[in-house]
């Protein structure tokens, strides 16, 4: 054994750990010119990470910012920073991904959104971004007939059925269903996709495995989701016909040489990047409608306006198969439902956590000061759209802000500094992809309900959002009363509208 060397009584590991681990991280790393979370951030990110699990991340990271400004250290290696120059540096640029995103595997291997580093990440970004343009999807027959036939057989009918009575229906589960029924029809075709909204045991089946993954800590493995997907996904493949996947599974075929892909490799890489698309769209489609649908429960007067919209444009929606849809393009232009839409995304975006990144190996200077290579670097929605600078009264939910015409307002989608700070979908390379699907869908979707009913809230217990990266009411539930307009303009009488009974623990769903 080596005799420990000392130097007056003190082992020179002992001094050498100190030299590395406290003075060079909280007087040598250029780090430590940034104001800290708290003082011992400049030596460890425990007391963050306890913050965060005591008081809530989003919380813990908007108080930190408010007190200290748009750069923090939250521990020795990584930095928050809330700040156009932020945006620009670290995301349009397009930094690499931390492995935090790992967790982000299906089948075990990586999809899209944890695909860390940039090169191949843009191989496979670039095979599916066409199919998800504004563009294609505007003009897609193929999502045309998806959305009659979820909307107008699915949705709509369901309503009517479940959601009209006293007890109202829970519309988690409503939108849940109309998230991944439009997701897979799109992504496998319409024959191969769910039909949840129709289709009791099929979704029962499915939810519950999810509901299990909520309740159970720790409990990631879903077999059931991983096997209905993989017949899906093999069945769209060998269909013949065009679709996403198909798309995907050409293109990684292609590349199976260079990548060293076996047949069974492509597929499941194929079927992972198709579940990614799934859960994104089931989760923050899902959250985003439920908080439409709760702000304009709240404010009915916004639900008038809203109809009136509708009935002003060309924008009705059909009540039976037979009739066309409206174009997409057309309900895409309507200024007040695109403001509750992006109002609703500010407030209640749901993906508010911070969304880590790394810094090159060159460093990069941020507000001046020198950031070294391999720091993980993020921002997030939540203290973004909490700027009271470009969003005054930002708790507030005012669809207006992106409504009103001043000299400062460019056109109907808010001032160009508003534009640039809404985050709700990330930004740059690895902003979202199905960012133009989720807004055809939610606008959609939205017009058509608002279209036929007003809505009331029944129990609205636990809507608070969670403090997690997919981020929707921590009850999971809204229990919304769904009453139908008889003629254009004209409400059913005033007794129906009567506030139901609150927090009724109704279990009607669809
Ligand atoms: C309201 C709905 C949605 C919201 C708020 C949302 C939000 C986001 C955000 C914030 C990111 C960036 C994540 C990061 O930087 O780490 C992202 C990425 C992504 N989203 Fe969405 N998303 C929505 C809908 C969808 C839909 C419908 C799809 C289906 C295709 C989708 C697929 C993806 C994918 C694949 C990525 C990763 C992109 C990449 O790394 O290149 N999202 N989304």
């Amino acid at each position: 054994m080596l005799p420990a060397l000392h130097i007056f009584g003190i082992s020179i590991t002992l001094i050498w750990l100190i030299y590395k681990l406290v003075i060079t991280p909280a007087f040598f790393s250029p780090l430590s010119k940034l104001p800290a979370a708290h003082w011992s951030s400049h030596l460890s990110a425990r007391w963050f990470d306890r913050k965060c699990a005591t008081a809530g991340e989003l919380k813990t990271l908007y108080a930190t910012h408010q007190r200290l400004g748009p750069i923090v250290r939250l521990g020795p290696n990584e930095v928050s920073v809330v700040s156009e120059e932020g945006l620009k540096k670290v995301y349009t640029a397009g930094l690499d991904k931390s492995n935090w995103y790992d967790s982000f595997r299906v089948y075990g291997v990586q999809n899209l959104v944890c695909t860390l580093d940039h090169k191949t990440h843009s191989a496979v970004r670039k095979t599916i971004a066409g199919l998800y343009s504004k563009s294609f999807l505007q003009h897609s027959e193929a999502l045309d007939g998806l959305s009659e036939r979820i909307v107008v057989v699915g949705l709509l009918p369901s309503i009517s059925r479940g959601g009209c009575g006293m007890q109202g229906m829970d519309v988690v589960k409503l939108f849940e269903c109309v998230g991944v029924d439009f997701i897979t029809g799109y992504v496998f075709g319409a024959t191969i996709g769910t039909d949840f909204l129709n289709d009791q045991t099929g979704r029962d089946r499915y939810f519950d495995e999810w509901e299990r993954l909520r309740e159970t800590p720790g409990l990631t493995e879903k077999p059931i989701t991983e096997s209905l997907f993989m017949d899906m996904c093999k069945a769209a493949v060998t269909s013949g016909k065009a679709s996403v996947a198909a798309k995907m599974h050409q293109e990684l075929s292609s590349k199976a040489m260079q990548w060293n892909l076996s047949e069974e490799k492509i597929m499941t890489r194929c079927a992972s990047e198709m579940v990614d698309h799934i859960i994104a769209t089931q989760e923050t489609n899902t959250v985003t409608l439920t908080y439409i649908l709760y702000r304009l429960s709240q404010h009915p007067e916004y639900q008038e306006q809203l109809r009136d919209e509708l009935h002003d444009s060309n924008s009705h929606i059909p009540n039976r198969e037979d009739r066309p849809s409206p174009n997409p393009a057309d309900i895409d232009t309507l200024p007040l439902l695109h403001a509750i839409v992006t109002e609703t995304l500010r407030l209640h975006a749901a993906n508010p956590a911070r969304m880590r990144r790394v810094s090159p190996p060159a460093g990069l200077d941020l507000h001046g000061v020198f950031i070294p290579p391999a720091t993980i670097l993020s921002t997030n929605a939540y203290c973004l759209h909490r700027n009271p600078d470009v969003f005054p009264k930002p708790f507030d939910w005012l669809p207006e802000r992106w409504l009103a015409s001043s000299d400062d307002k460019t056109d109907a989608s808010g001032t160009p500094t508003m534009r640039r700070w809404f985050w709700a979908f990330g930004s740059g390379s690895r902003g979202c992809v199905g960012r133009e699907f989720a807004v055809q869908i939610i606008k959609l979707v939205v017009a058509a309900i608002y279209e036929k009913y007003t809505t009331v809230i029944v129990d609205e217990d636990g809507i608070e959002q969670s403090d997690s990266y997919n981020s929707g009411p921590i009850s999971h539930k809204l229990v919304l009363r769904f009453v139908p307009v008889l003629e254009a303009g004209e409400l059913v009488p005033d007794l129906l509208l009567a506030q139901s009974p609150r927090k009724t623990t109704s279990n009607v769903l669809l």
